[in-house]
């Protein structure tokens, strides 16, 4: 997928993925990640969601990655936030309290800023990817993250090729996952999606078995 696509998707307003409030299937899920002590939740194309907000208020410290600048500085803007942004590693940073906005492509983030990752929550991030991209991203999680992350990760399926967003099935997510971590389903909801399409949202809660 080329990064022209989101690129014309926020200069276009194009964003219906986006959500105005805090999603609430994380503020239900993210309890069984136990997620207590150091370290930071790392949130992949992240766009400009309220959940980087809402994972700061439960105490973490939050590093989110985006392609698009315009999304990056929304989501500053949108909560009248001055920021000043520097660049490092080649990715233009924005960082306020406790919250980092890496704005460059996901897969060229540099190993260090994974370092102090303990958990990771993915809202359609695998679920932007088509196929190929999607064993990409995972094999850049699988090997960047440090032992004993745990990732909470929310997908789609419905009867349909074309994406984004892409329709992902279980045993999908036991293919890509399934070697370093043990895979629990949450819980699964269905709803009606775009153009009237039944969708099954699927929580997930990954844990790596190397942690015992
Ligand atoms: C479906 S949206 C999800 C945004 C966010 N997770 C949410 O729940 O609102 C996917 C986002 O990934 C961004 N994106 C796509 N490819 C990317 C890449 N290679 N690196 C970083 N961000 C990317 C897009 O700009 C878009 O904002």
């Amino acid at each position: 997928m080329h990064s022209d696509f989101w690129h014309d998707r926020w200069a276009e307003g194009r964003i219906g993925f986006h959500l105005p409030e805090s999603n609430p299937l994380l503020k239900r899920g993210w309890s069984a990640l136990n997620a207590q002590g150091e370290g930071r939740v790392l949130v992949p194309l992240c766009g400009k969601t309220l959940d980087m907000l809402w994972l700061r208020e439960q105490g973490h410290e939050v590093l989110g990655v985006e392609l698009s600048e315009l999304a990056c500085q929304a989501f500053f803007d949108e909560q009248e936030v001055v920021v000043e942004k520097r660049e490092r590693d080649g990715f233009q940073v924005r960082s306020v309290d406790g919250l980092d906005l890496y704005c460059g492509d996901f897969f060229a983030l540099p190993q260090h800023c994974y370092d102090s990752v303990a958990w990771v929550y993915d809202r359609a991030a695998l679920v932007a990817f088509p196929p190929e991209m999607r064993k990409q991203y995972v094999q850049s999680l699988i090997e960047k993250l440090p032992s004993c992350v745990s990732i909470l990760l929310i997908t789609l399926e419905f009867d349909e090729l074309q994406g984004p967003p892409f329709s992902v099935n279980e045993a999908e997510v036991r293919e890509l996952y399934g070697q370093r971590f043990d895979i629990e389903k949450l819980f699964v909801e269905q709803s009606e999606g775009k153009g009237g399409r039944l969708e099954t949202e699927t929580m997930y809660v990954l844990k790596d078995r190397a942690c015992g």
